[in-house]
């Protein structure tokens, strides 16, 4: 009870112990300062039932736990949002400011006070921007009940109902057991490559088939359509774009399931993804996937074992290639507009960086992800959005840690190290960045 002991040592050498000095803080307590930002900023995840296995509903809840809480915001681990500061403005940005940080610091320094439960703010859902319509609903064909521990990453083919040519404006996933999918990521199969992923999805029993890290058809081109991470919200995307799928396409829903949290008997899981749909988009947008070709096709992305720290990057003017790299959608030689970032590595991956680099003028940092964590992937969309011109060159850059302490623990064992390089495996790795653009 740090404050009120200030208080009163104040007070004796004030004016006669009678009046209250001014700018002495009114206590931090639960019910008027802590309580109101857990029900904003952590509530999503944190609620019974919730993604996150513990609560933080009650003032007995948050005392409980008011050091890992502290420990948790104030190491930044806590909202999960990997994007770094002093790079980009992002809308719907979660990181905490540092009066919200200190405020738990605050509270937990002065006794955690429950305070005065008129104070109590009514818990309010945060709104949900969402899809301001869905066209198109997209199920798993069938539900699923992972059965791997912890984690097990599964792909399941969707149609694609169109039988025109059309763009989707908008998307959301929305996960049929939020206790045991832990992340999505949806891919449009264009018509050439839906045989490919028939056929993995063929050759194994069961609905779907075993993926990580992608659909599987490896070195083709595939686009994201979205991804989902828990506390991620569906959205329409940039006003006036749209990205294209042709008829005959399909969806490829990566779901990667964790099924720690969840007794068996309720694992059973049947997401689903709805999409806003346009015939027509004023701007046709594409995501463009970044890395050095090299590092897929002649595997010089090499991680070798023990190895604490390796990086790796790849800077390059795609301008010129534009018409090629994007199938029409920008022309070669012409400017374009980058919306939003998201950055993609596997388990060994440390941090990661997206920017633009320019000849004499700043260079403009897109993401910066100063931690990487590969269950908490999405994308990030800027304020404004970016432009990259003729004699720019986009960089991406990557860390790894492969040494015996940093090896994942996949079906209840930590991986012994060994050389790791480009691929879609959970033994792999890759460094990936991923912008929505458009002309
Ligand atoms: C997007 C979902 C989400 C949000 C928002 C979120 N958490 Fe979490 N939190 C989780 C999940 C999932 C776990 C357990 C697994 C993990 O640590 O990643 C967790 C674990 C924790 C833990 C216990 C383990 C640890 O890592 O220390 C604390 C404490 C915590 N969160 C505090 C908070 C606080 C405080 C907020 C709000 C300021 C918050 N979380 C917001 C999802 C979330």
């Amino acid at each position: 009870m740090r404050a009120p002991l200030l208080a009163l040592l104040l007070c004796a050498c004030g004016s006669g112990g009678t009046v209250l000095p001014r700018n002495i803080p009114t206590p931090i307590t639960w019910n008027k300062d802590v309580q109101p930002l857990v029900a904003a900023r952590c509530r999503a995840c944190h609620l019974p039932g919730g993604i996150a296995p513990i609560s933080f509903e009650t003032y007995a809840e948050g005392l409980k736990w008011k050091d890992a809480i502290r420990a948790a915001v104030e190491t930044r681990r806590m909202p999960p949002y990997l994007a770094g500061p002093g790079c980009a403005e992002y809308v719907d940005d979660q990181r905490l400011t540092d009066a919200e940080i200190a405020t738990f610091g605050r509270w937990v320094d002065q006794g955690a006070a429950e305070g005065d439960p008129s104070q109590v703010q009514p818990q309010v859902d945060v709104p949900d921007p969402g899809l301001s319509r869905v066209d198109l609903t997209l199920k798993m064909p069938e539900a699923f009940t992972p059965t791997q521990i912890p984690d097990e990453y599964r792909c399941f083919v969707l149609d694609w109902p169109k039988t025109t040519d059309s763009y989707a404006v908008g998307m959301q996933v929305v996960p049929g057991n939020t206790r045991v999918v832990h992340h999505v990521i949806a891919f449009v199969i264009p018509p050439e490559q839906v045989a490919s992923v028939q056929a993995l999805d063929d050759a194994e029993a069961g609905p779907g088939y075993t993926c990580f890290g992608g659909p599987g058809t490896s070195g083709q081109r595939t686009t994201w359509l979205g991804a989902w991470a828990p506390g991620g919200k569906g959205s329409m995307y940039p006003p006036d774009t749209g990205l294209e799928v042709k008829a005959g396409s399909k969806v490829v829903l990566q779901v990667h399931y964790n099924v720690s949290a969840a007794p068996a008997g309720e694992r059973t899981d049947l997401t689903r993804i709805d999409v806003a749909t346009a015939e027509t988009v004023k701007r046709k947008a594409m995501l463009m996937l970044w890395a050095n070709p090299d590092w897929i096709s002649k595997k010089t992305m090499t991680i070798p074992a023990f190895a604490k720290d390796t990086r790796y990057s790849f800077a390059f003017d795609p301008t010129p290639y534009m018409g090629a790299i994007t199938g029409g959608v920008i022309g070669s030689g012409m400017a374009f507009k980058v919306y939003s970032a998201s950055l993609h590595q596997h388990l060994l991956g440390t941090s990661s960086k997206l920017e633009i680099l320019r000849d004499n003028q700043p260079n403009e940092c897109l993401l910066n992800v100063p931690r990487w964590d590969f269950h908490w992937q999405r994308s990030y969309g800027f304020k404004t959005p970016k432009v990259f011109r003729p004699g720019d060159r986009l960089n991406v850059e990557c860390h790894w840690d492969n040494s015996a302490e940093a090896q994942p623990v996949l079906d209840g064992q930590k991986r012994v190290p060994r050389e790791v390089n480009w691929g879609e495996g959970t033994d792999s790795e890759m460094c990936l960045g991923v912008l929505y653009i458009s002309q």
